[in-house]
Formats: structure tokens, C-alpha cells, sequence
């Protein structure tokens, strides 16, 4: 099978050919201009790969002006299809036939990214100086990429910042959704740093039914959610893609130097774009890949540009970010760090994510505690046996019950979720008594962020979302 620089979608021969050619031209361009080593470099090695690439795929060496025969087609891996057909993981997929949920392990490779192992998590906790959050200390974000050397920079009194995001599709979030920015609080007060989080109601508007009015309205009350989770005003930046792209020259400057930087097969290789796809979407990585530059803030970072950002979002982000830490030398700027989470499942079992277009696989952030009890008594997918008697004499199966799963990510205490674990496999617990720990875990969670997010006001909303300075010296 072919291994391509980004994933790939039906490739043929031609499209390898044109990337060949648009890559000899960048090595030109960058030998003329005299660009910095690390860059041409990069670009040659790119050169070689799609090379060696054209030569696997048709048999014959790459020469310039000789274009190969239009039926070689490149074997389709896809972006998001497995390698073994099994999982499918991509910025708007995410399923698989194992009740376990998704292969992380096996994503790890695939995506080429780095697992993060108990060594990671206990040298977060010694340069921090803070116990690592369950988040960490239970492999919910389980891979990374680079964060060595963003720790190896901070240990050297070099700073960072973080950059997460939401995509608006509706008025309400999930709770899965929270994953990332909970996790994006630890980070900015464990690390004191600042943070940037884009909200692309222009990406919802180009993919979605939905008009321009209503994905910024719904920017705006998914902001109310996000500050709800405890961001610090004088540390974060949240920001409309609709109204950011036209207020910032330096945000929008990167995002035409990202464009021109990746060809139109490297998106449909890495996001499957096909021929009847608007040219919004097309275009659109570039606005996912550009927060990921300091430049794009100057008003935060006063125009430096080699500002190392870390990324907190869950694996199906990649995609973008693959693209962009492809793009980033080639501009002159430093690849962005990422740490990835699993899945929040959905309530009917992890075989998907819980995910906002099907409400009852979801718990959203607007739900009554009477909702949360009915949707996770009659929807969480339960790994207990059918009759009372079979469960207590054989035990339930918490690796494919929601509630545990649940569990594993909201309660606290170690100690209470091993021995939850212990007496629902060995049958000391049943499956209504597990429900209902999760019930009594969830409800108080969602309604004081319901509690917090009322105190959210308009005046606050507008203040995170002004381009401003930051309570930081860079
Ligand atoms: P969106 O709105 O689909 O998701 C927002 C964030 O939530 C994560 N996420 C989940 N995490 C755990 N379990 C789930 N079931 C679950 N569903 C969603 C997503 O990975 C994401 O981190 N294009 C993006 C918006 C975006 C962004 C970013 C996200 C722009 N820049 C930078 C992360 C980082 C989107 O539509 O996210």
C-alpha cells in the first residue's frame, strides 16, 4: 500500500504528478529566494517522498512535462477509513464495530502521533509541580505530539499558549464537548498561559443548512458555555471566525500564505474533498490552521512569531493539524503541539461518539436533572447481564458499560471509580445501583454549570471576545 504525506483520497497518478510538479516549483522558489535551510530542506524532503511515492504508483521515474497514463489510481486508504477497514475517525466520523469503542492504539500509529505514557505524565507533574488531572492520569488524553519539547522549552523559562476551538452547529453543547476546554482550564492555570479559542461558525456555515446570522448566534451562546467552564478574562481570547478573519490583517495574512502552501489533492487527501464540494470548504483548513501562529495575534503576542502553541482537542481535530504542522516550516514557523483525547461516547454504546445531531445519544449542558435521569435509564448502554441472578453470579462488563465509561470521566476520586469497577465486575454492583452513580455524579455537574453560565453576561461575553492585550509580557 501507498504511504502518502497526507493520508489520502482517491489519488491518482495525476494528482501525484501535479504535486510533484507544485512541489518542484516551492524547492525552486525557496532556492531562489534564499529561504532558511530548515525550510528548503523540508521542502526537498517532501520532493523525494512524492517521488518515490509516483515511482511505487506507476512504475516509472517522475519526469517533469510527462504526465502518466490518467488510469493509474493511487489505492484509496481514505482520510478517515482504516487501514483495516475497522475504525473510522475524521473531523465529521467518528465509528467503529467494537462495543470497547475505538482502537486508540491502533489511531496512534495510523496518525503517526506519540502515546502519552506514564513518563509524560509524571514529568507534567514534576515541571508543573501539580497533580496530572484524571483527564491525564487515566489515558483520556492518550496521545500527543511534541510535548516533549513544549516541556523541554518551559523548563528553559521559554512560555506557550494554548489554542482550542468549537465549531457552532446549535445553540446547545454537550457534554462531550466540554472535554477539551475543561482540560484547556487545567492547562492555562497549571501552566499560567495564554489561551486563544476560535469559534468557526464560518466552517458550520459552509457545511451546515444554516444561516450566517444564526452560526454566529450560535458562536456567541457556545461562548457563554465556554467562559461558563471558569476561563480567566485577562488570560483568554475567544473569538468569531465571521467577525475576527475581517478585523485582523496579520490573521488573515497567514491564512492566504497556509493557502498557498497547500495544494487542492493534499486537502482532498487528508479531508476527501471531492469535485462537487464548495470551494468554502476547500479553503477552509487554512482558517483551522492559523490560530496555530502567534502572528495571528499580534495584539496578544506583539507580532512574534515563534511563539510555541500546544493544541487540546479530541483525535478528530487531526486532520487540521496534521496539515498545518506539514505547512508550518514551509512558512517559516514553528509546528504546533497537540494533545488528544478519546471519545466521549455516545449514551447507546462507544461504537460512536455522543455527538449533537442525534439528541438522544446526547446529554446536552441545557438538560433538566429529571432528562438526565430518563436519558441515561433508558439509553446508557449497559454492560450488566439480563437477569439479576446471572449478573450477581457472573458480574458485569464495565469496559462496554456508558455509565462506567462516564464515570471514568467525571468522578474524581481513584480510589471510589477502582472499586466501582471491582463490584460491578464481580456482581456486588448492579446495573440500576451503577446508573444511578452516574446519575448523582452528572446532575449536580450540569446545573452548576447551568448556575455559572447565568452569571454570564452579555458585557463579560463582549470582553473575552475583543481583540486586546493579554495579562502577559511577550
Ligand atoms: P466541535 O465543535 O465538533 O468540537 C469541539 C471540541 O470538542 C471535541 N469533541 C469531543 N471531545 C470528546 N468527546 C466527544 N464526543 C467530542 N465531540 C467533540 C472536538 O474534538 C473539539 O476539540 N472544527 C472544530 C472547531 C475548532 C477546533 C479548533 C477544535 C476550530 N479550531 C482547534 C479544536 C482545536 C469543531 O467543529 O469542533
Amino acid at each position: 500500500m501507498l504511504s502518502q504525506p497526507y493520508g489520502s483520497g482517491n489519488m491518482t497518478a495525476m494528482d501525484l504528478y501535479e504535486s510533484l510538479t507544485s512541489q518542484g516549483e516551492l524547492v525552486r522558489t525557496l532556492k531562489t529566494e534564499k529561504a532558511v535551510k530548515a525550510d528548503i530542506d523540508a521542502a526537498v524532503k517532501l520532493l523525494l517522498k512524492l517521488k518515490a511515492d509516483y515511482k511505487q504508483v506507476t512504475g516509472q521515474d517522475y519526469k517533469a512535462g510527462c504526465p502518466p497514463l490518467e488510469s493509474t489510481v493511487l489505492e484509496d486508504t481514505g482520510p478517515a477509513a482504516a487501514v483495516d477497514g475497522e475504525d473510522m475517525v475524521d473531523p465529521w466520523n467518528v465509528s467503529t464495530t467494537s462495543a470497547k469503542g475505538v482502537d486508540y492504539d491502533k489511531l496512534i500509529v495510523r496518525f503517526g502521533s506519540s502515546k502519552v505514557d506514564q513518563e509524560l505524565v509524571d514529568r507534567i507533574e514534576r515541571v508543573s509541580g501539580k497533580k496530572p488531572h484524571r483527564f491525564l492520569r487515566r489515558g483520556i488524553f492518550f496521545s500527543h505530539r511534541d510535548m516533549h519539547q513544549v516541556l523541554d522549552a518551559y523548563e528553559k523559562n521559554k512560555s506557550f499558549y494554548l489554542y482550542t476551538g468549537r465549531g457552532p452547529s446549535s445553540e446547545a453543547m454537550h457534554v462531550g464537548h466540554l472535554i477539551p476546554f475543561i482540560f484547556t482550564k487545567w492547562l492555562q492555570d497549571t501552566f499560567d498561559i495564554p489561551l486563544v479559542i476560535q469559534l468557526t461558525d464560518d466552517e458550520k456555515y459552509l457545511w451546515k443548512d444554516l444561516s450566517l446570522e444564526d452560526c454566529h448566534r450560535y458562536a456567541v451562546e457556545n461562548a457563554k458555555d465556554i467562559i461558563a467552564c471558569g476561563f480567566d478574562v485577562n488570560k483568554t481570547f475567544i473569538f468569531s471566525d465571521l467577525d475576527y478573519m475581517g478585523a485582523s490583517p496579520d490573521f488573515y495574512r497567514n491564512v492566504v500564505k497556509i493557502q498557498k502552501h497547500v495544494t487542492f489533492n493534499q486537502v482532498k487527501g487528508i479531508f476527501g474533498f471531492g469535485d462537487s464540494d464548495c470551494i468554502g470548504k476547500i479553503a477552509f483548513p487554512a482558517i483551522q490552521a492559523a490560530p496555530s501562529f502567534s502572528n495571528s495575534f499580534p495584539q496578544i503576542f506583539k507580532g512574534r512569531k515563534d511563539i510555541q502553541c500546544l493544541i487540546p482537542c479530541a483525535i478528530d481535530q487531526d486532520p487540521y493539524f496534521r496539515m498545518t504542522r506539514d505547512v508550518a516550516p514551509r512558512i517559516g514557523y514553528p509546528k504546533p503541539a497537540l494533545l488528544h483525547s478519546t471519545f466521549f461516547p455516545a449514551l447507546q454504546g462507544a461504537q460512536t461518539k455522543m455527538s449533537a445531531s442525534d439528541a438522544n445519544s446526547s446529554i446536552f449542558l441545557t438538560d433538566t436533572p429529571k432528562q438526565i435521569k430518563n436519558k441515561v435509564n433508558k439509553h446508557a448502554f449497559s454492560g450488566g447481564k439480563d437477569t439479576i441472578e446471572e449478573h450477581r453470579k457472573y458480574g458485569g462488563n464495565p469496559d462496554v458499560d456508558v455509565s462506567f465509561m462516564y464515570l471514568t470521566f467525571f468522578l474524581e476520586d481513584d480510589e471510589q471509580l477502582d472499586k466501582i469497577r471491582q463490584d460491578y465486575a464481580s456482581g456486588a454492583l448492579l446495573t440500576g445501583e451503577l446508573k444511578k452513580r452516574l446519575i448523582d455524579t452528572l446532575q449536580p455537574m450540569i446545573t452548576a454549570h447551568q448556575e455559572r453560565r447565568k452569571q454570564v453576561t452579555e458585557e463579560m461575553v463582549l470582553k473575552f471576545m475583543t481583540p486586546r492585550p493579554l495579562d502577559f509580557n511577550f
